[in-house]
């Protein structure tokens, strides 16, 4: 009798997420798993994917995101789905959605407002009932989520130009439990940012206390990325070791013209502390960053472009320069008048950028905004930019280990089981694309566009991507750390 599977993908050529050489074979999937992986040349399924001359590889993970709310407001999910992502990690930069006890009146501060600007999806008391409705209404892609201190800081204190109190500390602290034990996988921080920049590493360590307890993750934005990196790097690797949990540094860059070339310093020192202790890192492929307009980044920067303004939504995607010409103000007046708004900087260095992402430690993490009107392009295009521009085109490595950037690694860092590789018995996550053709259309112009090349997504057995289209297919969950 002839073996019958649901899904098949068939002549594909696979790319199993751990490094390992390409193979030829067919895939079979039964349910939400990987039933059979080989040649499957007599066997039937309800649905067919002709893989020939294209890539089978895990379905990528996308190791930093902001895409919280956009599993609720959008969960077809496209900016990630179309780029072959199967699993989100939403949380990052100490930004969380959840939890909110006491809703957002009036206005949302930044960077909290990235996630949404009129404050009426904090709306989760717990982070628990934030998983909740993830179950009831779920995306087409997985996620994994981390809580994040800004918001416990937004939550919890009246003023945050101040270190937390110890009552205000043991608040935050019940608060990171019950998202642990709602399902977090970990909690974040931005200590970058202005409502968590006084905050101490001690505050840090003693709200994240119960991570040890449950083998959370501690992922980073971290107080200072120019200068003071270094000792940022050290701030980092210390609240990892006090609590004995894993670090990821987010995002990792050096920006600053005065601090370009400083990888150089950073990646030792990031490979030296994992002698003692757990680290990893994330980075997305360009050498411009986006986050909330702020007049003193600009000072660091070549050239600026307004991705948002809340007062001034016709100015997004233009260059700073002739907003402010536009304007006829001082700079430092129009920056203050186009605020809430977003923006993005180039303010790296292309060397320090294919360092940091040729690092045998580099997970591959959009960093996306998708609520922004003219977004910074790694919202759409992060994935295959690397798959395409860097492994194919500029040959900075193979693409095999492209591919474990952005699947084995990050699936073993986050602790998800049976995903991020490709085996009989995995989690059918799954992404099949063309090598000679996958890039990313998004640009700075025009930023919101689909990948090329990317044929099918897979998310748990169901096709949420063909065809340059969404399918409507919604088999996304909520995943653990393991
Ligand atoms: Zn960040
Ligand atoms: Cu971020």
């Amino acid at each position: 009798m002839k073996e019958r599977f649901d899904l098949l993908i068939r002549n594909a050529t696979i790319i199993d997420g751990s490094g390992a050489a390409r193979f030829d074979g067919d895939i079979g999937v039964r349910g939400d798993r990987i039933a059979k992986i080989g040649r499957l040349d007599d066997a039937k399924a309800d649905v067919e994917v002709d893989a020939s001359r294209k890539i089978a590889a895990p379905g990528f993970i996308d190791a930093h995101t902001h895409d919280d709310r956009l599993m609720l407001s959008a969960g077809e999910m496209a900016p990630k789905v179309s780029q072959g992502v199967t699993t989100v990690v939403a949380g990052n930069c100490g930004i969380s959605l959840a939890p909110m006890p006491g809703g957002m009146n009036g206005t949302v501060p930044s960077p909290l407002d990235l996630l949404d600007n009129e404050g009426k999806w904090f709306r989760f008391p717990t982070f628990g009932a934030y998983v909740e409705e993830l179950g009831a209404h779920p995306a087409a892609a997985n996620c994994a989520l981390l809580v994040g201190h800004m918001t416990l800081r937004v939550a919890t204190m009246d003023s945050l130009d101040r270190a937390a109190t110890a009552a205000e500390i043991a608040r935050m602290r019940e608060l990171v439990r019950e998202a642990l034990v709602a399902g977090a996988i970990g909690f974040s921080t931005g200590l970058y940012y202005e409502l968590s920049n006084a905050a101490p590493a001690e505050e840090v360590v003693e709200i994240a206390r119960p991570l040890t307890e449950f083998n959370g993750i501690y992922c980073t934005h971290m107080r200072d990325e120019a200068e003071h990196v270094l000792a940022s790097l050290d701030e980092s690797f210390r609240v990892g070791r006090e609590l004995a949990v894993p670090v990821v540094i987010s995002h990792h860059k050096v920006v600053g013209t005065r601090s370009h070339g400083r990888s150089k310093e950073t990646l030792p020192r990031i490979a030296e502390a994992m002698r003692n202790q757990s680290v990893c890192l994330d980075c997305y492929p360009y050498m411009a960053s986006s986050t909330m307009l702020s007049y003193a980044r600009i000072l660091i920067c070549s050239r600026v472009i307004v991705s948002s303004s809340r007062s001034f939504p016709q100015f997004a995607g233009m260059d700073l320069d002739e907003v402010v010409r536009k304007m006829g103000l001082p700079v430092e007046e129009a920056i203050a008048k186009l605020q809430p708004a977003s923006a993005i900087y180039f303010s790296m260095d292309e060397a320090d950028v294919q360092r940091i992402l040729s690092f045998e430690h580099t997970m591959v993490g959009s960093d996306g905004l998708p609520h922004d009107i003219a977004p910074h392009p790694r919202l759409w295009g992060c994935f295959p930019r690397v798959l395409g521009h860097y492994s194919r085109d500029l040959k900075l490595f193979p693409l095999e280990t492209a591919v474990r950037k952005m699947t084995g690694l990050p699936a073993r860092t986050f602790g998800l089981k049976d995903r991020g590789v490709l085996k009989e018995g995995a989690h059918a996550d799954i992404t099949v694309f063309d090598p000679l053709t996958v890039a990313a259309t998004a640009t700075w112009e025009k930023p919101i566009q689909s990948a090329r090349g990317i044929d099918a997504t897979i998310v748990n057995g169901a096709i949420v991507w063909r065809d340059g289209k969404p399918t409507g297919a919604r088999p996304g969950r909520v995943l653990k750390r393991t």
